[in-house]
């Protein structure tokens, strides 16, 4: 059976059983816990917790999920997958066991031919928690599976939650016994490659706290209603029904190894201890194609943190395993391609996503490709400094710079030093390493709360998310909920104290989208107040307001007025908007593949990150800056409109990141189709009121992303008006109006580099026709003849060298040496040659260049008819030109 008709076969079981058919949630939602959605139960979370009311009483879904916890593992053995497709069924206080074990039971063993997946029941097992009785007796009672086949499993097997905080309960899993083949006797807890787990059935009923690990962490209550969570992985099944020993042989994985068999040349299986290691870089290679066609068709762009960075992780390991398997040119789209084939069927948008994801992907290769040139020469070098000295082992630092400044995996660096006989200090490297994860982490925490760490906020989180009312005004009435000082909870703070402060509601912006937070003022009724210089989000819901007392005394539990602002405000939304702006026109100048990587707004400035391989020409340019001033001066009306996030896509609204099904979204729209764009931030009311949008330029961030930088409002104009004031004083300095500088400027430039050439020419000359007067000073000193000479102030090297060769070859018939130098520029550049007959003589210009070198605190080197170099010291030009001649009438 192919997967996509397995995924049909469970939608249509649920849905029949009437569940609503949920479409999967992006892998990249927005959970301060996750980067990525890692099971099937994630976007309902606020469903379990009571945080929302579900619009349906039970759902079905085919998650899609990424686990990248452990990369290392891919393609050691054949279990782990990081991109996989959950299937559940989700009841939120309706059904419970009975409902759930009875659902997953009858789609496992009714007959294909009655639109099930014909399992024969012997082959199934099961496991209930510990003390679940109620489980068990469903499963033997109910179901009437034999006692036998029933297993008790603790913590570890049998009580599920995501890892972190957050719904949990008990569980019960199906398992499939492959048969005696594959393994011993005595079902799931004696061995887990012959009984394959499948579905895992969560009777989710409590909400767990702070922990580690699967089975340390406490159980701080029960949830409001018993729900069901199911999992069931559709590869495994697609793996088990069609008859193949792995997921590797499914119709989704198994023709990506065929392609990497057609651009490496190399066999996947092909037996033998050599090819095992070979099988795993095949391996990574399928499932990694995959799990980074999935995550960019998400929006995910190759970069150096955050998800972005798993991501390119993922595609460097790709195109790194081609390479050891033997490809020699550009691999990565040709793989993706072969896993966008197989995974069409299930996700069509796929094929309108390509275009853009195949770009992203060849731009990372080729630079990747570039990485792996100049590390491999960086390498080389070391590796032969190495030998030159006599050493056998590659320095950590040596391995940390290849790693940190050119972005060389240590991996290969291992790899390479093995193949040219060397060690590598790993443990030095590793050192190096940590010390500077440590640094990234402090930097990190001093800047901003990342994933997890939700702690002192997570109970204000949960009884008292913010309350946003900065939309439409700027001033508020609040209370104070909340007080932290150096991360801890204080039910006061007294002036000059940094704090946190958290409202019930405020009117400023916290950082998000883009947009930086707000500035302002909480006053409170006795005239204590706090400064706000930045606004947060813990979680989705909790603005932190930072800053400093700047007056009084505040207390937890105070009444306060929490003003934005003004001026603050207007800057930040002419910013944004402006943002708005620049995209829209890019996509008119570009078209719809420059997709939005990331952008910043505040009061003034705008950045905005965008996927695109080729830098912008001049031309381009001007139109995205032409096309955003227009639609200023256009005067669209601003519109905000609240929807679900299906009607905004129907819309043709813009969005990339962490939208969830069913919730509530707000679209901003400028001039219609020109800007739709999925955004909770604030902006202008008018598009004209942005004021000048003035473009500083374009640059590159990273492979195949390019940024824009533009000014908004007053800036531009105080920009704008800059530059006005240089091109007058230019006008002034080159009497010319302004409208002429480039002519002008061009033409004095021309008019200085002809005096330029004219006058080394005529110094070149004066030199050469000099040459024969010089003859005359040449010295017989017997078995030589020397001719030493300073040289007027200021000669070139270069005819410095022509004179010499000049003067070496007009004494060319007796052995004789030329010393040329000269003070130039505070140096002391100089030439030493022979002549023919000299060098025939056993004399050699390089040998000579260390006598005159070390009056001068100079070096240089050549060929023994002409060396030359330049010296720091011209006051030693003279003793230097007679140590020569004293080295050669010694001689
Ligand atoms: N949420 C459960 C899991 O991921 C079903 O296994």
């Amino acid at each position: 059976m192919q997967t996509h008709e397995i995924r049909k076969r469970f939608l249509e079981h649920f849905t029949a059983a009437g569940h609503v058919e949920v479409p999967s949630a992006s892998l990249v939602l927005e959970d301060p816990n996750l980067l990525f959605v890692n099971a099937g139960m994630v976007p309902f979370k606020p469903y379990f917790l009571g945080q929302e009311t579900p619009p349906f009483a039970t759902a079905t879904s085919i998650q899609k999920c990424v686990r990248t916890l452990d990369i290392e593992e891919v393609g050691i053995t054949t279990r782990h997958n990081t991109f996989f497709q959950m299937a559940g069924n989700f009841s939120f206080g309706d059904y419970f066991k009975e409902g759930a074990i009875t659902l997953a039971w009858s789609l496992l063993t009714t007959p294909v031919a009655e639109g099930g997946f014909g399992i024969d029941p012997e082959r199934l097992w099961v496991t209930v928690y510990l003390d679940d009785d109620e489980a068990h007796d469903i499963w033997a009672n109910v179901v009437g599976v034999p006692e036998g086949r029933i297993q008790r499993r603790g913590m570890e097997d049998n009580y599920w939650s995501m890892g972190v905080p957050g719904p949990c309960g008990p569980c019960s899993e199906i398992f499939y016994d492959r048969g005696p083949d594959y393994g011993v006797e005595g079902g799931p807890v004696a061995d887990e490659d012959r009984y394959i787990e499948i579905w895992n059935l969560v009777f989710m009923q409590n909400e767990r706290g702070e922990g580690t690990g699967k089975g340390d962490f406490e159980i701080v209550g029960a949830l409001p209603k018993k729900n069901i969570d199911t999992g069931m992985g559709i590869e495994r099944v697609a793996f088990l029904l069609q008859g193949v020993e792995n997921v590797y042989e499914t119709d989704l994985l198994r023709p990506v190894i065929d392609t990497a068999e057609e651009l490496t040349g190399a066999r996947y299986a092909a037996g033998g201890d050599a090819a095992a290691e070979d099988d795993v870089r095949f391996r990574v290679i399928a499932d990694h194609s995959r799990t980074g066609l999935m995550l960019m068709l998400d929006g995910v762009t190759p970069s150096n943190e955050g998800r972005g960075y798993i991501l390119r992780r993922l595609l460097r390991r790709i195109i790194r395993s081609a390479r050891l398997l033997g490809a020699r040119g550009e691999t990565l789209v040709a793989l993706l391609d072969t896993a966008r084939a197989t995974m069409t069927p299930s996700f069509p948008e796929l094929a309108e996503n390509w275009e853009r994801i195949s770009h992203a992907a060849a731009a990372e290769e080729r630079a990747f490709l570039r990485t792996l040139e100049t590390g491999t020469r960086l390498f080389d070098e070391a590796a032969a400094r190495l030998r030159a000295s006599g050493g056998s082992r590659l320095s950590g630092a040596d391995a940390f710079t290849l790693h940190d400044t050119h972005g060389f995996p240590i991996d290969l660096t291992l790899e390479m030093a093995a193949e040219a006989g060397l060690g590598v200090d790993e443990a030095g490297f590793r050192e190096l390493m940590a010390e500077q994860r440590a640094r990234a982490k402090a930097d990190n925490r001093a800047k901003k709360r990342d994933h997890g760490d939700l702690g002192v906020y997570r109970r204000f989180l949960d009884e008292h998310p913010t309350e946003f009312t900065g939309y439409d005004r700027l001033v508020d009435e609040s209370t104070i909920l909340g007080l932290l000082s150096g991360g801890a909870e204080v039910p006061a703070a007294a002036e000059g104290e940094e704090v946190e402060v958290i409202l019930d509601r405020t009117p400023l912006y916290a950082e998000s989208g883009g947009q930086l937070g707000d500035h302002g003022r909480i006053t409170l009724p006795d005239g204590s107040a706090i400064e706000v210089t930045d606004v947060q989000k813990a979680g989705k819901r909790l603005w932190l307001h930072r800053g400093r007392v700047a007056a009084g005394e505040v207390a937890v539990g105070s009444l306060a007025e929490a003003r934005v602002d003004p001026a603050w405000r207007h800057s930040a939304e002419q910013a944004h908007s402006a943002t708005h702006l620049i995209h829209a026109a890019l996509r008119q100048v570009l078209g719809p593949d420059a997709v939005q990587a990331g952008s910043l707004n505040k009061p003034g400035y705008l950045r905005f990150d965008f996927s695109w391989a080729q830098g912008l020409t001049p031309e381009q340019l001007r139109e995205v800056e032409q096309v955003a001033n227009e639609a200023v001066d256009a005067d669209w009306t601003v519109n905000t409109i609240e929807t679900s996030l299906e009607e905004a896509k129907a819309m043709g609204a813009l969005a990339l990141f962490g939208e969830n099904y069913g919730e509530r979204v707000r679209v901003v729209e400028m001039g219609g189709p020109f800007s739709m764009e999925l955004c909770g931030g604030t902006h202008v009311a008018h598009t004209s009121g942005i004021g000048p949008v003035a473009v500083l330029g374009e640059s590159s961030v990273g492979s195949g992303v390019r940024r824009i930088e533009a000014y908004s409002g007053m800036d531009s104009f105080r920009y704008l008006s800059a530059e006005r004031l240089l091109a007058e004083r230019l006008a002034t300095e080159f009497k010319a109006p302004s409208a002429e500088l480039p002519e002008r400027i061009a033409a004095l430039s021309e008019k200085l580099r002809a005096a330029e050439r004219r006058i080394a020419d005529l110094t070149a000359a004066q030199l050469r026709a000099g040459a024969a007067a010089h003859l005359d000073r040449a010295e017989d000193l017997g078995a030589v003849t020397y001719l030493g000479l300073r040289l007027p102030e200021g000669t070139q090297a270069k005819d410095m060298r022509a004179l010499a060769d000049d003067l070496r070859r007009r004494l060319g018939d007796r052995p004789a040496v030329v010393a040329l130098a000269a003070e130039a520029g505070g140096k002391a550049p100089f030439a030493i040659a022979v002549s023919d007959a000299g060098v025939a003589a056993g004399y050699a210009a390089g040998d000579l260049v260390a006598v005159l070198g070390a009056e001068i605190g100079g070096r240089g080197g050549g060929k023994p008819q002409l060396a030359q170099g330049s010296g720091a010291d011209p006051a030693g030009i003279d003793a230097g030109l007679a140590a020569v001649r004293a080295r050669l009438a010694g001689a």
